[in-house]
């Protein structure tokens, strides 16, 4: 560049003038007065109940509000994932976002180049919007993070692990006090240990998801883990009792098993409802059967309790 501001300037006046302006026209397009600016954003929230997300990015000073002279480019962590070029109107996607697309291709030219993401491409991170319009550009980086909307609060998530817990923990209270104290066929100890541990199985897989997990369908599945198993507990129950009790059709056994029963549509029945709304608006309905639930297994563990003491 230095070499070439030389030669002009040595053969005279106007030749220098003119380089001299053009040199002006050059800082004034590459300094800051000539770039793009963007209305300010902190940061851009991805919320799990909603189907994608739009990240902002509006440019405010474009003077020719044309969208053939304007290309935009984002990025995430400086990798180029997404291109639209006005001129021909073409828009390229990296591979893994293939459903990233301009949220509004009409308002571009007036300067909305935000762009909208299915929430199950988005990835958290920092996204930059570049846009240029003829020789002007400009950038804007943002992060984009979590909100705070989830399909389960942690507290309705924690209150369902509890009793589903509570309810295993009564029903190997009770197993406990069978194998212990009563004589029982081995085929009939497999059954009831067996059940026992496939519940816990399920227990565990569906916290970690119900907890864990980002997006909604899998914490729905999280949930259906815990909920739809649990009917394991009633016959495991009915079979606990019927050792115990003689009359093998008593009062308690049909009691314990009705009142289970219903613990345990209902428990379904939430479920089913919070399927449909996110975020789930039934969970007390989930939370209440699965405390029916514990509550009977508490009522079969005292029964049994009792039983022994006064039966010594
Ligand atoms: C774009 O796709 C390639 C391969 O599909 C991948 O390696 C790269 O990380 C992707 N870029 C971004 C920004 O995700
Ligand atoms: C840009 O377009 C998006 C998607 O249509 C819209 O949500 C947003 O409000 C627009 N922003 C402006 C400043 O027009
Ligand atoms: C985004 O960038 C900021 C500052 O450069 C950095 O502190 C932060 O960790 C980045 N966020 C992510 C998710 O990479």
């Amino acid at each position: 560049m230095g070499g070439g501001r030389r030669l002009p300037a040595a053969k005279g006046g106007s030749g220098m003038w003119t380089l001299g302006a053009a040199w002006l026209l050059l800082g004034a397009a590459c300094s800051g007065s000539a770039q793009l600016t963007f209305a300010a954003t902190k940061s851009a929230e991805l919320y799990v109940c909603r189907e994608t997300v739009t990240l902002p990015c509006i440019v405010t000073n474009l003077q020719m509000k044309n969208i053939k002279a304007m290309f935009v480019k984002w990025k995430l962590e400086k990798k180029e994932f997404f291109t639209f070029e006005g001129l021909t109107r073409t828009t390229h996607t990296n591979e893994s976002f293939s459903t990233a697309k301009l949220a509004s291709e009409e308002t571009l030219s007036q300067g909305n180049a935000s762009l909208s993401i299915s929430i199950y491409q988005a990835i958290p991170g920092n996204y930059s919007c570049e846009v240029t319009e003829s020789n002007r550009e400009g950038e804007i980086v943002m992060p984009l993070i979590y909100g705070p909307e989830k399909w389960f609060t942690k507290g309705e998530s924690s209150l369902v692990i509890v009793f589903l817990v509570l309810a295993i923990l009564f029903y190997w209270s009770q197993l406990g006090i069978i194998l212990l104290k009563y004589k029982i066929t081995l085929l009939k100890k497999v059954c009831l240990i067996s059940g026992g541990l496939i519940i816990i199985i399920f227990a565990i897989a569906g916290s970690v998801l119900l907890v864990s997990a980002v997006y909604v369908p899998k914490n729905q599945i999280g949930l259906g883990i815990i909920v739809i198993p649990a009917v394991i507990l009633v016959p495991l129950q009915y079979f606990v009792l019927q050792t115990v009790l003689e009359e093998k059709r008593s009062l308690i056994v049909i009691g314990v098993i009705v009142l289970k029963s219903i613990g345990y549509l209902i428990a379904v029945i939430g479920f089913a409802l919070c399927l449909g709304a996110c975020p789930s608006k039934s969970s007390a309905i989930v939370i209440a059967g699965l405390t029916i639930m514990a509550l009977i297994e508490a009522v079969g563990l005292i029964y049994l309790i009792f039983r022994g003491l006064t039966n010594e």
